[in-house]
């Protein structure tokens, strides 16, 4: 056998040994010409050109290799450089993407890619080089070369990248308050592990206290339909969730989470705990954030807009100078893409793991008929909350679901109420009465700013008959009982704009009533389709940005913020 038979025969077997161990699906179809052509259904991958039915090529060519290096990450997030040469008749149409291979056998997309020809001289050589971050989905990944959109195929894959702490690294902490004022819930994701735990201490490295996790997860079964179910579905890993207790107010904490039967922990993060009751706060606002990729890889569904805000809220977390994060609703887009929930709270991580990250839930994670949405729509694409529901334990874990949707919690000298308005909020609704029963129980002399946050808005300036129809319900609804409650700010997202009304009740400027702000500007498009109403006195349609606000026993400073700095809208109300 002559060299040339035996290199094509090498290639070959690795090949056949790649596609049929590494993705279960691809089968070969057809064989000639030397090229091995494989297909295998895949999802809408490159925004054009595929859809759930067309399925893609995989042409191996023995001239076409891709590699990556280092083959082994040390953290998740960190890069790696690609490098690929031998591609034939390169083309503008030519992306170099990453892949998971899909243990459940459903499948495959790719978790990001770029255009080839973003590599300088890629059109005249064949070859280039980009860099990638890889967040770690506790699987190995494979870079490809898919060539030609209109016709895709794969012409080349590398060996496969992994992460040294391999799947048991701990991914996506996130914490949260608790009913206690000394304790922080922290989440984070993994695989199974024996002993999941926190370490924490006041001194970086040196963590005299610990705490050991609860551990859960959910599954395909728990899906309501949709792609959620289907082809979206990827093991989301197991959620480990342990209480911080004993802690000081106003405190840097030093913290890592891991195993300690195999001794696999994060790298040490940083935490930093409210004011007490009688300081003043600092809170940043947002809705409808979504996830897009810090290297500025595409893939099946980001949001541009939340790279900018992402970083510019994690800016000001990193100065020390924010007792509470509060994201009101579409948190990460996912919307039945599991791997987007990993994706997502890799970028908020600068947050999510340093200051209380509170959430309401909204509709791209609740929405799905048959579940327990007020609104039927399929805007969760069979999420149905589940997802959103086991990652994020709010204040009231304990009680059953929908319930614990709707919490309130006090933070300084505010109260704050958080709506699901993905859930029955009318008159005789469980959640109506609980939050009548809520704000009847407000101590105003401890706490005389009661702040009111939910998705959907119950004000809204904007042609849209739907939303509108929606807000005349919410007003309905819940107005009286603002009012009643001297709740003093109401805020909202959805519609992807800025927009902050007068002091408002029954859409007339009144005095003692709430102001109502939206600030959906968190990343998701922007909606373009704001008008002017009397009863609105700022509306900005054309700008993301997020809310920062600094709370006294006296006064409340709101501004409306820029990621470059800019505050463009100003109040301040006082007691
Ligand atoms: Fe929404």
């Amino acid at each position: 056998m002559s060299r040339v038979t035996q290199a094509v025969l090498l290639v070959l077997t690795v090949v056949c040994f790649v596609l049929v161990v590494a993705s279960p699906k691809i089968k070969i179809v057809h064989k000639k010409r030397g090229f091995a052509v494989h297909r295998f259904a895949a999802e809408k991958i490159l925004q054009k050109g595929f859809s759930d039915d067309r399925p893609l090529a995989v042409r191996l060519t023995s001239n076409a290799t891709i590699s990556a290096s280092p083959s082994v990450l040390e953290r998740s997030g960190d890069s790696v450089t690609v490098t690929w040469s031998g591609v034939s008749n390169p083309h503008t149409d030519d992306y170099i993407a990453a892949f998971l291979p899909n243990r459940n056998g459903t499948t495959t997309i790719p978790i990001r890619y770029k255009k080839a020809e973003l590599s300088k001289d890629y059109l005249t050589t064949g070859s280039g080089s980009l860099e990638f971050n890889l967040v770690n989905h506790r699987e190995d990944y494979t870079f490809v070369i898919l060539k030609n959109i209109s016709a895709p195929s794969i012409v080349a894959i590398s060996t496969p990248i992994r992460f040294k702490l391999g799947e048991k690294e701990p991914t996506g902490p996130h914490i949260s308050l608790t009913q206690n004022k000394d304790e922080m819930r922290i989440v984070w994701t993994s695989a199974n592990v024996t002993t999941p735990t926190v370490k924490f201490g006041k001194q970086p490295g040196a963590y005299d206290k610990s705490a050991i996790a609860t551990s859960t997860t959910y599954t395909r079964e728990h899906m309501c339909g949709g792609r959620a179910k289907t082809y979206g579905w990827r093991d989301p890993g197991i959620f480990h969730t342990a209480i911080m207790n004993n802690l000081t107010p106003s405190t840097k904490y030093y913290y890592i989470v891991g195993d300690a039967t195999s001794n696999i922990w994060s790298a040490e993060q940083v935490l930093y705990t409210p004011h007490d009751s009688t300081s003043t706060t600092h809170v940043t606002v947002w809705g409808d954030m979504g996830h897009a990729n810090a290297d500025g890889s595409t893939e099946v569904d980001q949001q541009l807009g939340a790279r900018d805000v992402t970083r510019a809220v994690a800016n000001e977390v990193s100065q020390g100078n924010v007792d509470l994060a509060l994201h009101i609703g579409d948190i990460s887009y996912a919307r039945g893409y599991s791997h987007l929930w990993d994706e997502y709270m890799h970028d908020i991580t600068l947050v999510s793991s340093r200051v209380a990250y509170m959430l309401s839930i909204g509709n791209h994670e609740m929405d799905y008929p048959g579940s327990s949405s007020y609104f039927q729509g399929e805007d969760s694409y069979g999420e149905c909350g589940v997802p959103y529901d086991v990652r994020f334990p709010m204040i009231r874990p304990e009680v059953k679901f929908p319930d614990r949707l709707w919490y309130s919690f006090d933070l300084g000298y505010a109260h704050y109420v958080i709506l699901s308005t993905e859930h029955n909020f009318t008159i005789g609704s469980a959640q109506h009465e609980w939050l009548t029963n809520d704000l009847k129980l407000v101590d105003q002399t401890k706490t005389p700013w009661v702040i009111v946050a939910g998705h959907r808005p119950a004000y809204l300036a904007s042609t849209g008959k739907d939303n509108e129809k929606v807000a005349e319900e919410m007003r309905k609804n819940l107005e009286p009982l603002f009012y009643e409650h001297r709740v003093a700010l109401a805020f909202w997202g959805h519609h992807h704009s800025y927009q902050r009304t007068c002091a408002v009740l029954h859409k007339k400027c009144t005095k003692g009533a709430p102001v109502h702000i939206i600030v959906g500007t968190g990343g998701m498009h922007l909606s373009t389709n704001c008008i002017k109403l009397p009863h609105f006195e700022y509306v900005d349609c054309s700008n993301y940005g997020y809310g920062r606000m600094k709370i006294t026993k006296t006064d409340l400073i709101w501004e409306f913020v820029l990621p470059d700095g800019t505050v463009k809208d100003k109040l301040q109300l006082t007691k």
